[in-house]
């Protein structure tokens, strides 16, 4: 096993930053078609920039560990910042080869953070 694959693993037993706001500002929810999983993404918002960042759902360990890490990169970020975001950014994010199907699990948080932007 890598660094990086331990580094999800741990991402996945001991997410950062999962539960929900009470009223956020905004929310995002979808869902994979391939396996049914969820991932609603919740933030807070002070004056365009990140303060707040929630994630609950169901899902496997690299959408888990990517929402994690995904979330801990959100804050203090601006709305700006966070749309430029995108595929080969998670990748790089998560430091492992990744198939096609993988690929979807990796990248439902970021469709999640894109549908509340
Ligand atoms: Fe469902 Fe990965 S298997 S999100």
């Amino acid at each position: 096993m890598n660094i990086y694959q331990d580094i999800i693993l741990d991402h996945y037993h001991h997410p950062h930053n999962q539960g929900r706001l009470i009223k956020p500002d905004k929310s995002g929810k979808v869902s994979n078609p391939l396996c049914g999983d969820k991932i609603e993404m919740m933030i807070d918002f002070e004056k365009n920039k990140v303060k707040e960042v929630k994630f609950h759902g169901e899902g496997c360990v690299i959408s888990t560990a990517s929402a994690s890490m995904l979330t801990d990169f959100a804050k203090s970020k601006s709305k700006e910042e966070l749309k430029k975001l995108n595929s080969k950014f998670i990748i790089k994010m998560l430091g492992i080869d990744l198939g096609m199907t993988r690929i979807k699990c990796a990248v439902l948080p970021l469709e999640a953070l894109h549908k509340l932007l």
